[in-house]
Protein backbone atom coordinates (compact mmCIF):
# COMPACT_ATOMS: atom_id res chain seq x y z
CA UNK A 1 0.00 0.00 0.00
CA UNK A 2 2.89 2.31 0.48
CA UNK A 3 5.31 3.77 -2.11
CA UNK A 4 9.02 4.75 -0.09
CA UNK A 5 10.52 8.68 -0.77
CA UNK A 6 14.40 8.47 -0.06
CA UNK A 7 13.97 10.55 3.09
CA UNK A 8 11.67 7.87 4.82
CA UNK A 9 8.36 9.45 4.43
CA UNK A 10 5.74 6.69 3.04
CA UNK A 11 2.42 7.64 1.24
CA UNK A 12 -0.43 5.69 1.78
CA UNK A 13 -3.20 7.10 -0.80
CA UNK A 14 -6.22 6.41 1.38
CA UNK A 15 -5.24 9.60 3.56
CA UNK A 16 -5.65 12.12 1.15
CA UNK A 17 -8.80 10.67 0.41
CA UNK A 18 -10.26 10.79 3.84
CA UNK A 19 -8.53 13.49 5.92
CA UNK A 20 -10.97 16.23 5.18
CA UNK A 21 -14.04 14.58 6.08
CA UNK A 22 -12.11 13.29 9.34
CA UNK A 23 -10.62 16.30 10.15
CA UNK A 24 -14.59 18.12 10.05
CA UNK A 25 -15.68 15.47 12.53
CA UNK A 26 -13.33 15.86 14.55
CA UNK A 27 -13.62 19.82 14.57
CA UNK A 28 -16.41 19.10 16.65
CA UNK A 29 -14.76 17.00 18.85
CA UNK A 30 -11.13 18.50 19.62
CA UNK A 31 -10.60 21.81 21.96
CA UNK A 32 -8.37 24.25 22.03
CA UNK A 33 -4.69 23.70 23.84
CA UNK A 34 -5.79 19.79 23.98
CA UNK A 35 -2.96 17.06 23.18
CA UNK A 36 -4.82 14.40 20.71
CA UNK A 37 -3.17 10.65 21.07
CA UNK A 38 -3.05 9.08 17.60
CA UNK A 39 -2.88 5.09 17.79
CA UNK A 40 -1.65 3.48 14.48
CA UNK A 41 -0.31 6.60 12.79
CA UNK A 42 1.07 4.70 10.08
CA UNK A 43 3.11 6.76 7.38
CA UNK A 44 1.98 10.14 9.23
CA UNK A 45 0.50 11.61 6.58
CA UNK A 46 -3.03 11.77 8.61
CA UNK A 47 -1.10 13.36 11.87
CA UNK A 48 0.79 16.29 10.11
CA UNK A 49 -2.46 17.06 8.64
CA UNK A 50 -4.27 17.33 11.34
CA UNK A 51 -1.51 19.11 13.18
CA UNK A 52 -1.67 21.65 10.63
CA UNK A 53 -5.44 22.05 10.44
CA UNK A 54 -5.75 22.64 14.15
CA UNK A 55 -2.50 24.25 15.08
CA UNK A 56 -3.64 24.93 18.70
CA UNK A 57 -3.13 21.33 20.23
CA UNK A 58 -0.35 19.04 19.95
CA UNK A 59 -1.03 15.86 17.98
CA UNK A 60 0.90 12.88 19.88
CA UNK A 61 0.85 10.35 16.70
CA UNK A 62 2.40 7.04 17.88
CA UNK A 63 2.87 3.51 15.89
CA UNK A 64 4.22 0.18 16.43
CA UNK A 65 6.32 -0.27 13.37
CA UNK A 66 9.75 1.59 13.18
CA UNK A 67 9.81 2.06 9.43
CA UNK A 68 6.36 3.56 10.59
CA UNK A 69 7.80 6.27 12.78
CA UNK A 70 10.78 6.73 10.64
CA UNK A 71 8.11 8.11 7.85
CA UNK A 72 6.27 9.78 10.67
CA UNK A 73 9.40 11.72 11.62
CA UNK A 74 9.91 12.47 7.76
CA UNK A 75 6.63 13.87 7.53
CA UNK A 76 7.02 16.26 11.32
CA UNK A 77 10.94 17.31 9.48
CA UNK A 78 9.19 17.86 5.99
CA UNK A 79 6.12 19.84 7.24
CA UNK A 80 8.62 22.20 9.80
CA UNK A 81 6.54 20.65 12.37
CA UNK A 82 9.22 19.55 14.31
CA UNK A 83 9.10 22.36 16.98
CA UNK A 84 5.45 21.60 17.47
CA UNK A 85 5.00 17.92 17.23
CA UNK A 86 6.59 15.52 19.42
CA UNK A 87 8.25 12.49 18.03
CA UNK A 88 6.37 9.33 16.97
CA UNK A 89 5.77 6.83 20.32
CA UNK A 90 6.48 3.09 19.79
CA UNK A 91 2.77 2.39 20.90
CA UNK A 92 1.81 -1.50 20.27
CA UNK A 93 -1.96 -1.61 21.66
CA UNK A 94 -1.69 -4.94 22.91
CA UNK A 95 1.54 -4.42 24.38
CA UNK A 96 0.61 -3.10 28.13
CA UNK A 97 0.68 -1.03 30.08
CA UNK A 98 0.88 1.51 27.43
CA UNK A 99 4.53 3.40 27.46
CA UNK A 100 2.75 6.68 28.25
CA UNK A 101 4.40 9.39 31.23
CA UNK A 102 1.87 10.58 33.80
CA UNK A 103 3.26 13.72 32.27
CA UNK A 104 2.13 12.76 28.78
CA UNK A 105 -1.06 10.89 30.25
CA UNK A 106 -2.19 13.83 32.16
CA UNK A 107 -2.51 15.81 28.95
CA UNK A 108 -4.52 13.70 26.41
CA UNK A 109 -7.68 14.59 26.20
CA UNK A 110 -8.62 12.61 23.17
CA UNK A 111 -7.86 9.50 21.39
CA UNK A 112 -8.17 8.67 17.54
CA UNK A 113 -7.58 5.33 15.78
CA UNK A 114 -7.96 5.69 12.09
CA UNK A 115 -8.46 2.45 10.43
CA UNK A 116 -6.33 -0.36 12.62
CA UNK A 117 -9.06 -2.73 14.19
CA UNK A 118 -9.95 -4.03 11.34
CA UNK A 119 -5.96 -4.82 10.26
CA UNK A 120 -5.22 -6.75 13.55
CA UNK A 121 -6.60 -8.95 15.98
CA UNK A 122 -9.73 -8.36 18.12
CA UNK A 123 -7.58 -8.18 21.21
CA UNK A 124 -6.04 -5.25 19.68
CA UNK A 125 -9.44 -3.60 20.32
CA UNK A 126 -10.23 -4.81 23.54
CA UNK A 127 -6.98 -3.49 24.73
CA UNK A 128 -7.51 -0.32 22.87
CA UNK A 129 -11.05 0.72 24.90
CA UNK A 130 -9.17 -1.02 28.44
CA UNK A 131 -6.06 1.30 28.17
CA UNK A 132 -7.52 4.03 26.44
CA UNK A 133 -9.97 4.53 29.25
CA UNK A 134 -6.92 4.89 31.88
CA UNK A 135 -6.28 8.41 30.19
CA UNK A 136 -9.83 9.66 29.29
CA UNK A 137 -12.46 11.14 31.46
CA UNK A 138 -16.25 12.02 30.84
CA UNK A 139 -15.33 15.29 28.76
CA UNK A 140 -12.83 13.69 26.09
CA UNK A 141 -13.96 11.19 23.41
CA UNK A 142 -12.21 8.20 22.03
CA UNK A 143 -12.42 7.94 17.93
CA UNK A 144 -12.70 4.98 16.09
CA UNK A 145 -12.49 5.71 12.21
CA UNK A 146 -12.75 2.30 9.28
CA UNK A 147 -15.83 0.12 8.01
CA UNK A 148 -17.58 -1.90 9.98
CA UNK A 149 -20.21 -4.28 9.50
CA UNK A 150 -23.62 -3.84 11.48
CA UNK A 151 -26.91 -5.30 12.19
CA UNK A 152 -29.26 -3.28 11.05
CA UNK A 153 -27.85 -2.59 7.78
CA UNK A 154 -26.85 -4.39 4.64
CA UNK A 155 -22.99 -4.36 3.62
CA UNK A 156 -21.80 -2.66 0.53
CA UNK A 157 -19.96 -4.72 -1.54
CA UNK A 158 -16.77 -3.26 -1.47
CA UNK A 159 -16.59 -4.01 2.09
CA UNK A 160 -18.08 -7.33 1.97
CA UNK A 161 -14.94 -7.69 -0.47
CA UNK A 162 -12.54 -5.98 2.20
CA UNK A 163 -13.07 -8.04 4.60
CA UNK A 164 -12.80 -10.97 2.81
CA UNK A 165 -8.97 -10.25 1.41
CA UNK A 166 -8.33 -9.02 5.00
CA UNK A 167 -9.42 -12.78 6.32
CA UNK A 168 -6.83 -14.14 3.75
CA UNK A 169 -4.24 -12.13 4.34
CA UNK A 170 -4.48 -12.88 8.57
CA UNK A 171 -7.80 -15.05 9.58
CA UNK A 172 -7.53 -12.69 13.11
CA UNK A 173 -7.98 -9.93 10.75
CA UNK A 174 -11.55 -8.37 9.17
CA UNK A 175 -14.24 -5.86 9.28
CA UNK A 176 -15.62 -5.47 13.07
CA UNK A 177 -19.09 -5.48 13.83
CA UNK A 178 -20.45 -2.12 15.17
CA UNK A 179 -22.53 -3.92 17.72
CA UNK A 180 -19.71 -5.86 18.75
CA UNK A 181 -17.35 -3.07 19.38
CA UNK A 182 -20.24 -1.43 21.10
CA UNK A 183 -20.68 -3.87 23.89
CA UNK A 184 -16.72 -3.65 24.32
CA UNK A 185 -17.02 -0.26 24.86
CA UNK A 186 -19.66 -0.67 26.98
CA UNK A 187 -17.93 -2.90 29.34
CA UNK A 188 -15.32 -0.64 29.48
CA UNK A 189 -17.62 2.02 30.76
CA UNK A 190 -17.87 4.13 27.46
CA UNK A 191 -21.03 5.31 26.18
CA UNK A 192 -21.68 5.74 22.48
CA UNK A 193 -21.59 9.65 21.66
CA UNK A 194 -21.92 9.53 17.82
CA UNK A 195 -21.59 7.20 14.41
CA UNK A 196 -21.48 9.48 11.33
CA UNK A 197 -21.52 8.09 8.16
CA UNK A 198 -18.15 8.74 6.21
CA UNK A 199 -17.34 8.51 2.66
CA UNK A 200 -17.31 5.61 0.77
CA UNK A 201 -18.97 3.10 3.32
CA UNK A 202 -16.64 3.67 6.27
CA UNK A 203 -17.59 5.33 10.11
CA UNK A 204 -16.76 7.61 12.31
CA UNK A 205 -17.50 6.14 16.15
CA UNK A 206 -16.97 8.43 19.00
CA UNK A 207 -17.17 7.17 22.23
CA UNK A 208 -17.34 9.52 25.58
CA UNK A 209 -16.47 7.33 29.67
CA UNK A 210 -19.99 7.53 31.42
C1 LIG B 1 -4.03 0.39 7.55
S1 LIG B 1 -2.78 1.09 8.52
C2 LIG B 1 -3.56 2.61 8.97
C3 LIG B 1 -2.58 3.69 9.22
C4 LIG B 1 -3.18 5.08 9.40
N1 LIG B 1 -3.97 5.18 10.60
C5 LIG B 1 -3.99 5.44 8.19
O1 LIG B 1 -5.21 5.48 8.28
O2 LIG B 1 -3.38 5.66 7.15
C6 LIG B 1 -2.85 0.14 10.00
C7 LIG B 1 -1.89 0.62 11.06
O3 LIG B 1 -2.13 -0.12 12.25
C8 LIG B 1 -0.90 -0.30 12.89
N2 LIG B 1 -1.05 -1.41 13.83
C9 LIG B 1 -1.21 -2.71 13.57
N3 LIG B 1 -1.25 -3.42 14.71
C10 LIG B 1 -1.14 -2.52 15.71
C11 LIG B 1 -1.11 -2.64 17.13
N4 LIG B 1 -1.18 -3.83 17.73
N5 LIG B 1 -0.98 -1.51 17.86
C12 LIG B 1 -0.89 -0.30 17.26
N6 LIG B 1 -0.90 -0.14 15.92
C13 LIG B 1 -1.01 -1.23 15.16
C14 LIG B 1 0.05 -0.60 11.74
O4 LIG B 1 1.42 -0.45 12.10
C15 LIG B 1 -0.41 0.41 10.72
O5 LIG B 1 0.25 1.63 10.86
Amino acid sequence: MDNINPDYRLIFPATSRNRDSIAEVLSNYISRNSLILEIASGSGEHGVFFQKKFPSITWQTSDPELVHRKSINSWIMHEGLYSKMPDPLNLDVDMRPWPITNRLGALIKGIVCINMIHISPWSCTRSLFEESKKYLDQSNFLMLYGPFFRNAKQTSESNLNFDQSLKKQNPLWGLRNLENVNNLAFENGFILDNVIDMPANNLSVFYRLK
